[in-house]
């Protein structure tokens, strides 16, 4: 019998690490998979950190990445170059992740190749179609084009079977990203290069980086964060900033230089997992940080006013606080104070997955009929 033959495509930071462990799930089960990797580099610098720290070496490389780049040129780029890469490649199954631009254009490419298409992280919904902008959208529209569909949670199941037409081929998986976490936090435990940390200081740790915070949001973020440094003594802030100038530009201008504020370049995930666990309080506008968090047992607040990661809210370890400085001062400062409130949102729960994500998509993937 001959392999199937899976080609996976992914182009972002975020896609990388979920997509990692996947991958090496399937040329684990080389005797019956074949595995293809195509990376856009949408992003290039953090997407080349992660190639880098799980081995991960593609088949193609699309270097698509501008400065500054907008939603139109980087569709049309992921459409028309990952045309090329299907028609030389003749897949069975395309897989895909999440929400970005590369993942619903790559998605789209394979449906006009009449290739099927799977769908990792699939189902997750907020219901408005700004927030996030344009991810909500993506997501939708790379259901609508999918035939294999891996959910993390029940919620997400449901979302894809009360929205599809034919809610047929959907597997609850949990999300790969426990199975990346688990993975990195047991081999590589490495050091952040370059910060010294105070340990007689409460460290919290922030991200920010979506395009609905651009502008007065992410402003008002950086204010809160001086307010909550020069009105707590006792603690300071680590901000690995993302590289798209929409965020570096206001934080440098804010926040460079200030006592008791580390701002750094983006992470390599080892360290970035390292630093997570040295947190005390994590504050971001992240979908990733959202998921491995609360595994880690750090309360999170949520910089964005909707999530469609919502099953950590209901567990009370995630709070959405919006990108308003004064509820974002005020939800630090109790945790600060009050130890009850802390002990509560600290609790460990998982309710993303147990790091066995990947070997049950590997599973479906084996079942695909050529
Ligand atoms: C993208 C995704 C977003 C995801 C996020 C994860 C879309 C529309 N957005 O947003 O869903 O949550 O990635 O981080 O798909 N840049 C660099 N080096 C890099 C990466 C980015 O310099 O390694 C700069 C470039 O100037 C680039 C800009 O950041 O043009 C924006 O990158 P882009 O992927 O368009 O948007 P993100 O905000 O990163
Ligand atoms: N991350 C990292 N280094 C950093 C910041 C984040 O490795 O400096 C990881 C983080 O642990 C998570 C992922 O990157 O797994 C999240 O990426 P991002 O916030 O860019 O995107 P999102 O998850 O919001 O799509």
């Amino acid at each position: 019998m001959s392999k199937v033959k899976v080609l996976t495509i992914f182009g972002t930071r975020p896609e990388a690490i979920k997509m990692a462990p996947l991958v090496k799930e399937i040329e684990k089960n080389s005797d019956t998979l074949e595995s293809v990797v195509c990376v856009t580099a949408q992003h290039r610098q953090i997407l080349d950190q992660v190639l880098e720290l799980f081995e991960i070496k593609p088949d193609y490389d699309l270097d698509i990445m501008k400065d500054n780049q907008n939603l139109w040129s980087l569709t049309s780029d992921v459409l028309l170059k990952t045309k090329e890469v299907i028609e030389e490649v003749k897949p069975d199954v395309v897989l895909v992740h999440g929400d970005t631009t590369t993942s619903m254009a790559a998605a789209l490419s394979a449906f006009y190749a009449k290739v099927p298409v799977g769908h990792v992280e699939a189902g997750l919904r907020t219901f408005d179609k700004y927030y996030p902008f344009p991810e909500e959208i993506n997501r939708v529209f790379t259901d609508a084009v999918c035939t294999y569909y891996f959910a993390p949670t029940d919620k997400s199941c449901d979302n894809l079977k009360a929205s599809l037409a034919n809610p047929e081929n959907i597997y609850k998986t949990g999300n790969t990203v426990i199975d990346a976490l688990l993975y990195t936090v047991e081999n590589h435990k490495e050091e952040v290069e370059g910060l010294t940390l105070n340990p007689n200081l409460k460290t919290i740790l922030l991200t920010s980086h979506r395009r609905e915070n651009f502008g007065e949001p992410i402003r008002e973020i950086c204010k809160a964060v001086l307010e909550l440094v020069e009105r707590n003594q006792d603690i300071e802030v680590v901000y690995p900033v993302h590289p798209n100038p929409n965020v570096r530009q206001p934080v440098y201008e804010l926040l460079d230089g200030k006592e008791r504020i580390h701002l750094i370049k983006p992470l390599e995930y080892a360290q970035f997992c390292s630093l997570m666990k040295k947190a005390h309080i994590i504050m971001t506008d992240s979908g990733g940080v959202q998921e491995e968090a609360p595994s880690l047992g750090k309360p999170v607040l949520v910089l964005r006013d909707t999530t469609e990661r919502p099953e950590a809210v209901d567990y009370g370890t995630v709070k959405l606080v919006g990108a308003n400085k004064e509820k974002i001062i005020s939800t630090v400062e109790k945790l600060l104070s009050d130890e009850a409130e802390y002990k509560k949102m600290s609790e460990s729960v998982n309710p993303y997955g147990d790091g066995l994500a990947s070997k049950r998509i590997v599973e479906v993937l084996k079942s695909i009929k050529k």
